[in-house]
């Protein structure tokens, strides 16, 4: 049977699973990721590892893990894997797909709801004893209901995000690779491309993969067809936006607010100029961290492992093209 290093404590039934199918399991004892030179020794001597999306793979530590089959990632993204690095050495890669939709999607409304109605900043208001009359002008926000969503990447988050538009009776609009109709028909959204997306929406979700043709998809040029009074909700991967961009489009005014579950680099440096904005709120890329989704996910990172370890197909191989 097989060594499978894991890189942090799992929710759920994860290690059990690989433990009853006979693999022996090391697992970095830290709460923080394994630093780079742990990382390459934990796979330079594992034939699986089940991975986080801040472990980062590169080329090199692939080269030292002569035994590798499988890098399972406990996450529907995989850019941290080098999957392509990966298919040349014949290491698979998976991900899981389908078990994190709805609560990633439940974050991301969170996170629309409290920018666009100053949650966060009227709590930190109020602890420092800011609330001391009823002010008909206080933290006033933007209505939600009936306003135009702008879903930008249309799979499973995407929709989940687009069915949750349909209680506050948004106008739904997306970008996406490939139109759907059969989707727009179900969910009652409209196709539109990226430029009149961002010219017509009040809130602007992401959610799409982070890959080379992703990369800064939201730059200055993008963020400049954005309405003065939108909101920019991320949460796919931080290199999705130009964030120093970003930064110049909330000093200027030029959008209303942003709300940030992730960053690029994660953990965003608490010097960054995007914490001094009252208009942004930035969470740490918590977006599927429900127990029970978070358990799922390590399960089925496990099932993956267990699967090209007992010399059968993944379940969930990613394209490593
Ligand atoms: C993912 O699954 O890719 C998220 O970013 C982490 O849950």
């Amino acid at each position: 049977m097989g060594k499978v290093f894991v890189t942090r404590q799992t929710p759920g039934r994860a290690l059990d699973m690989l433990r009853e199918a006979g693999h022996d399991v090391e697992t970095w004892p830290g709460a923080d990721a394994p630093p780079p030179e742990a990382l390459a020794a934990g796979l330079a001597g594992a034939d699986a590892a089940l991975t986080m999306v801040v472990d980062h793979v590169t080329a090199a530590m692939l080269d030292g893990a002569k035994n590798l089959r499988v890098l399972a990632n406990m996450a529907v993204g995989f850019d941290n894997l080098n999957p392509a690095e990966a298919a040349k050495r014949g290491i698979v890669v998976t991900n899981t797909p389908g078990v994190l939709a709805e609560t990633t999607a439940d974050m991301a409304w969170a996170l629309l709801m409290a920018a666009s109605r100053n949650v966060v900043a009227s709590d930190r208001d109020t602890r420092a004893g800011g609330w001391t009359t009823w002010s008909p002008t206080a933290f006033l926000g933007v209505d939600v209901f009936g306003a135009t969503l702008g879903i930008v990447g249309l799979g499973e988050i995407g929709e989940a995000m687009a069915r949750r538009a349909r209680g506050f009776e948004m106008r739904v609009l997306y970008a996406s690779r490939t139109r759907k109709p059969e989707a727009e028909q179900r969910l009652g959204i409209e196709f539109a491309i990226l430029d009149d997306v961002l010219g017509a929406a009040d809130f602007v979700s992401l959610h799409t993969p982070l890959t080379a043709e992703t990369r800064h998809l939201i730059s200055a040029r993008e963020l400049a067809l954005m309405k003065r009074s939108a909101f920019l909700i991320n949460t796919a991967r931080g290199g999705v936006v130009d964030q120093d961009a970003l930064t110049a489009a909330l000093r200027e005014g030029r959008i209303a607010g942003a709300a940030l579950d992730v960053t690029d680099p994660e953990p965003l440096p608490l010097d960054n100029p995007l914490y001094s904005f009252p208009n942004v709120v930035i969470t740490p890329h918590i977006a599927s961290a429900s127990l029970a989704t978070r358990a799922r996910m390590a399960e089925m990172a496990a099932a993956n492992i267990i699967a090209v370890l007992g010399g059968r197909p993944p379940v969930n191989p990613v394209p490593q093209g």
